[in-house]
């Protein structure tokens, strides 16, 4: 398998085994013609980047049925209103700014400059959220996006102060075609910034659960720059987030036109002692992946012997790497809780666990709820205290498998 960024072979750190789509929620009639594939993992030595050494086509992950809707979530929805209120005062300082997003949704970041009547243009593959988007009032093209749509949008709509991107870039395997769309889409001043999940985060947490179809990367600081500097573009600021686990926001702009914060050099000597940059972290991260995996499994054959319900809480497109790699099945887990409405009544990709409204978790407490969605926690944790009160338990496996007292 060749990198997809510098085309050098590399070879897989580790493999998950046969995977089924991330976000593949499904029908019973379905069953028979699920689509499987083999998630690996390699690190290139060459240019640094982690990635899937196996993909799957893009239209078979992000077409009309895409089960993701951003505004699902309180805590996303109060993120990207903070991320649009930044992007306002720090990048949009011209005249009649342009914002374009790449992957925009349901509309939820762009929703804010609609509001404020400000130029934007949302970018989204997937037909049923980009509808959405539209209802909501924001601007939406039904598209993948890569140069010659970045033209198309230029000539039509002039250059673009900001190009923003959020939990879309790691899921797009031609990122020269957006580092060449960026160059001819945004100003000589204009800025690139986008989040992702960060390789950082996943080797320290071991939040392997990260690793799926949709994320082709897991971007470092050090893998990005090297990608950029291809192109005369510079990563010139970094953020840490909370969100999704632990990502990281990146500021990119053309070469010199902007003063490199000292966050960037801070992090590039964080990741250098993580060790990012060196294969054996990546052996070091497989056996600590495997260590999860028998942890969890044995806890929950455990419980389910002591006579215990287990119900899993959040149907995430993580959770089918942890339930298909671990063997999590419904004679462990009876359901899993969701509260969006088009998974409810569909089964989980692979194992088959069935998906049920939230109603059904709260009418009768399990004895343990296996938390799926562990980067909402706190949202979570917040609006359930009457499931601990019942003498409920959460299990938790990030960064370790545990029932938390
Ligand atoms: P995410 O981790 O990719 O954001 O997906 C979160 C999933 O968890 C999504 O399907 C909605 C579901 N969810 C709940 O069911 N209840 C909740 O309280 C939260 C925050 C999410
Ligand atoms: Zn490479």
């Amino acid at each position: 398998m060749a990198c997809l960024i510098c085309s050098a072979p590399i070879p897989p750190f580790m493999s998950f085994g046969r995977m089924p789509i991330a976000n593949g929620f499904l029908t019973r009639e379905q069953f028979a013609t699920e689509y499987f594939f083999d998630l690996q993992v390699g690190f290139c030595e060459s240019c640094g980047m982690v990635q899937l050494t196996e993909r799957v086509d893009r239209e078979r992950l992000f077409n009309e049925t895409y089960p993701f809707f951003t505004s699902t979530s309180s805590r996303m929805v109060k993120h990207f209103t903070e991320f649009a209120d930044e992007i306002r005062t720090r990048h949009l300082t011209s005249s009649d700014p342009l914002v374009v997003e790449i992957g925009s949704n349901d509309g939820t970041l762009l929703s804010s400059f609609a509001k404020a009547g400000q130029r934007h243009l949302g970018i989204e593959p997937s037909s049923n959220v980009a509808e959405e988007a539209r209802r909501r009032g924001v601007q939406t093209l039904c598209a993948f996006f890569d140069e010659s749509l970045a033209k198309r949008i230029a000539s039509e709509h002039g250059p673009a102060d900001v190009l923003v991107g959020a939990n879309v870039m790691c899921h797009i395997p031609d990122l020269h075609a957006v580092a060449k769309g960026a160059r001819v889409l945004l100003k000589p001043e204009g800025v690139l910034v986008f989040e992702d999940p960060y390789l950082g985060e996943i080797v320290q947490k071991v939040s392997y659960d990260q690793i799926y179809d949709e994320h082709v990367f897991y971007f470092s600081l050090g893998s990005l720059s090297r990608l950029f500097e291809q192109y005369d573009l510079e990563v010139y600021d970094v953020r840490p987030l909370e969100e999704h686990g632990g990502s990281m926001r990146y500021y990119v702009g053309r070469k010199g036109r902007h003063a490199v914060s000292s966050a960037v050099e801070d992090l590039r000597a964080h990741e250098r002692a993580l060790g990012l940059h060196r294969r054996d972290t990546y052996e070091t991260l497989r056996t600590r992946i495997e260590r999860s995996r028998d942890a969890l499994k044995d806890l929950l054959v455990r419980l389910r012997k002591e006579g215990k319900r287990i119900v899993g809480y959040g149907a995430t497109s993580k959770s089918t790497t942890v339930t298909n790699y671990c063997g999590i099945t419904p004679d462990l887990v009876e359901f899993v809780s969701d509260t969006t409405p088009i998974k409810q009544g569909k089964y989980t990709p692979g194992v088959h666990i069935p998906v049920r409204p939230h109603g059904e978790f709260s009418a009768r407490y399990p004895d343990c709820a296996l938390l799926f969605a562990w980067n909402h926690a706190g949202e979570i944790m917040a609006k359930e205290p009457q499931f601990r009160a019942a003498g409920g338990r959460w299990i938790v496996y990030v960064p370790q498998v545990q029932i938390l007292s």
